[in-house]
């Protein structure tokens, strides 16, 4: 890969020279948030969306973020960049502890670190594996904690997948990096919001879209069987867009990509943020 920009503690250098001690606390305990935030034509998308659950995640963390340098930073990287499209990756991390330590010390101070890459927001169809969501009860905090999502996409990297969707007790929750939605009877269906899932940018920008165009759509608690009668689904996220699902490898059904209802939801998406 190309070098890459990046920026650490609000000095911009090339990530491949960027130092981090090990005893910094995202290294020891994942003690950190994120964010992605996608541009497209030079422009973010849905930047002040993105600023504003990156300040949530470190209240609820109780990093205390300097939210207008992030913003700056994140701005700067975005115009560094060698291609109009691309994405922003921003983590912060608590900071370092003189010696690894549960309970942090209220002197530390946070370490902040960023790069940019290209990419092009082209959309790609996923065959995807149900699971089991074994992962914490805070999954609406944009933790650098995944590892709950890492063995699971891991699990289904070996049966030929890209993604899972996974379900708490049989109840749908989210993708291992992406928003779920699919259509039954003629409606949209997504999770509702929850501690258990991530409040996805695309998928609030996605539903507001889907209001506009007034298709019928309903965020709840919904099951495998839900699922399992689904005429279309498909994941929605800051670098997938949305992405139509043409297969569940461990689940029976039938899902079509050329669904009239998913084709006027992405139609409507893309014309809105990628034309
Ligand atoms: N992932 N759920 C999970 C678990 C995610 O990791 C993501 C995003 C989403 C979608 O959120 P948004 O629409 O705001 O991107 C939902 C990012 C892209 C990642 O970790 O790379």
């Amino acid at each position: 890969m190309d070098q890459i920009e990046g920026v650490f503690n609000g000095s911009f250098e090339l990530v491949e020279n960027i130092k981090v001690s090990p005893l910094s606390r995202a290294y020891t305990f994942s003690d950190s948030i994120y964010e992605v935030v996608p541009f497209f034509n030079s422009k973010a998308i849905a930047f002040d969306m993105h600023i504003k659950r990156l300040l949530r995640s470190s209240n609820e963390l109780s990093i205390a973020l300097d939210i207008e340098q992030a913003s700056k930073e994140i701005t700067q990287l975005i115009s560094s960049c060698s291609s109009e499209n691309g994405y922003v990756y921003y983590q912060v991390t608590r900071g370092q502890d003189i010696i690894r330590t549960h309970m942090y010390s209220k002197l530390m101070d946070i370490e902040t670190f960023g790069y940019v890459l290209p990419f092009s927001f082209k959309t790609k169809t996923l065959k995807v594996m149900i699971c089991e969501d074994i992962r914490w009860g805070r999954c609406d905090i944009k933790s650098t904690s995944l590892l709950g999502n890492v063995m699971q996409m891991n699990s289904a990297q070996k049966q030929d997948c890209d993604e899972v969707i996974m379900h708490k007790e049989n109840i749908l929750t989210e993708a291992g990096a992406s928003n779920l939605f699919f259509v039954k009877n003629g409606t949209v269906c997504t999770p509702g919001l929850s501690n258990n899932i991530l409040p996805g940018i695309t998928r609030a920008l996605l539903i507001k879209e889907i209001k506009k165009i007034n298709i019928p759509l309903i965020e709840g608690n919904f099951d495998l069987t839900d699922l399992s009668n689904a005429s279309s689904a498909w994941l929605s996220s800051s670098t997938k867009g949305l992405a139509p699902i043409t297969d569940i490898v461990n689940l029976e059904n039938t899902l079509d990509t050329q669904d009239p209802i998913y084709l006027k939801c992405k139609e409507a998406f893309d014309y809105k943020f990628f034309s």
